[in-house]
């Protein structure tokens, strides 16, 4: 039977260099020779090799100095010790330090024909068992992507149908109300009256639906959407000119407190989010003649700011939960009817793609103030 190997003879006796080529050559191996340890060595290291025959006593040393010279090479070469009577003891050795074999000299051509096959088809082994072993780090690897998609599949559901029934109940209220207007014969004036709560309904679902986008667009951010550098007060100035009628109209006091202009590297139209929903949130839970205040700083490689209300409050459990989606808290509910509970999702979100946190600080009844870092930009720091 024809073998594809190649085979390293490394022993200093030309009568066994030759030996072995003849006995090998006509099965098909390609069959190179060293005469020292040293040449050996070099061939092992600039050839491949499946099996080495090594003479333990050769003139310039011990064959065993090359196991691990092999091992360390391809573990995976089969080394077959070739020893006189006097050096079994040593053949022992190297095959406690690795060997896979040997034969005692002078050996018959069966001997090393069959020493020789066996060897191989230990290689042989070895390497399939070695594929086999990467192929089950794949599959496992696999399972751990399987896994994660069935996660985010799972999220996508069960946010679809969270979705669904937040949208439910001001489409009903619509449905009802326009009916309402289209059967019964009314005065013009509760026509007018009814017209009016269906726009403010279609509003509060167009909200929605922003809120909605928005997240989306802040959670699957294209890689290719280039972060720029932002100037934070900007943000917050141009949100702040907005804002400042609401809190007006509610007369809440409103004071922005500016100790630094950090940049941040990130994406504008979300840093203007973040503003939007913690001071949104703020002026929305504070009562009639309370306070907001925003400030700004700077603190070692980091932009901090602090959005504070004397509003409603958080209870001390909740403090987690009003990051979640559509999430809002009982006296939220109560206080002002209206709100979807994504604002602060969207919050985390966007803190999250700029490498920032967010904590909370509260007191029900007395007030909140959310606190939020996010790194400068490099050449700020
Ligand atoms: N400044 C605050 N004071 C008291 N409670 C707050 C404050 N900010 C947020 N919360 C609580 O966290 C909840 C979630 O806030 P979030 O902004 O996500 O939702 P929302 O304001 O109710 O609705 P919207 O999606 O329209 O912003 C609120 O419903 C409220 O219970
Ligand atoms: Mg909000």
């Amino acid at each position: 039977m024809q073998m594809e190997a190649r085979i390293l003879v490394i022993d200093d006796e030309v009568g066994i260099r030759r030996g072995c080529r003849r006995v090998l050559e006509p099965l098909g191996i390609v069959v190179e020779a060293a005469g020292t340890l040293e040449e050996g060595r070099q061939k092992i290291e600039t050839n491949v090799f499946d099996l080495i025959l090594l003479d333990v006593m050769l003139p310039d040393g011990r064959g065993t100095e090359l196991l691990p010279v092999v091992k360390n090479y391809d573990p995976e070469i089969v080394v077959v010790i070739i020893t006189g009577f006097a050096t079994v003891e040593l053949a022992v050795e190297a095959i406690k330090q690795g060997a896979y074999d040997f034969i005692a000299k002078p050996f018959d051509p069966d001997l090393l024909e069959m020493t020789v096959r066996q060897g191989l088809e230990k290689r042989r082994l070895s390497l399939e068992a070695e594929r086999a072993k990467e192929l089950e780090l794949q599959a496992n690897e696999l399972a751990r992507e399987k896994e994660e998609m069935e996660r985010v599949n799972e999220f996508k559901t069960s946010f679809t149908l969270m979705v669904a029934h937040e949208l439910r109940a001001p489409v009903s209220a619509l449905l009802s109300l326009l009916r309402t207007v289209n059967r019964a014969e009314m005065p013009a004036e509760k026509r007018e009256e009814i017209l009016q709560r269906s726009i403010k309904r279609a509003e509060e679902m167009l909200e929605l639906i922003n809120d909605l986008l928005s997240l989306a667009a802040a959670r699957q951010l294209e890689p290719e959407a280039e972060a720029t550098p932002i100037q934070v007060v900007d943000l917050l100035e141009k949100v702040a000119d907005l804002l400042a009628a609401q809190a007006e109209e509610r007369q809440i006091e409103f004071d922005l407190v500016i100790l630094a202009r950090p940049v941040v590297r990130g994406y504008a139209d979300q840093i203007e989010q973040l503003w939007m929903n913690l001071i949104s949130n703020a002026i929305k839970y504070t009562a009639e003649g309370g306070r907001v205040t925003v400030r700004v700083d700077v603190e070692n490689d980091w932009a901090v700011a602090s959005v504070e209300d004397s509003g409603i409050g958080i209870e001390a459990d909740l403090k987690d939960k009003i990051f979640e989606d559509f999430y809002r808290t009982p006296q939220a509910k109560a206080f002002n009817h209206l709100g979807t509970g994504l604002g602060l999702t969207l919050v985390k979100q966007i803190l999250d793609s700029h490498g920032g946190h967010i904590e909370v600080q509260s007191e029900p009844g007395k007030g909140s103030t959310f606190r939020f870092r996010i790194p400068l930009e490099e050449v700020f720091r």
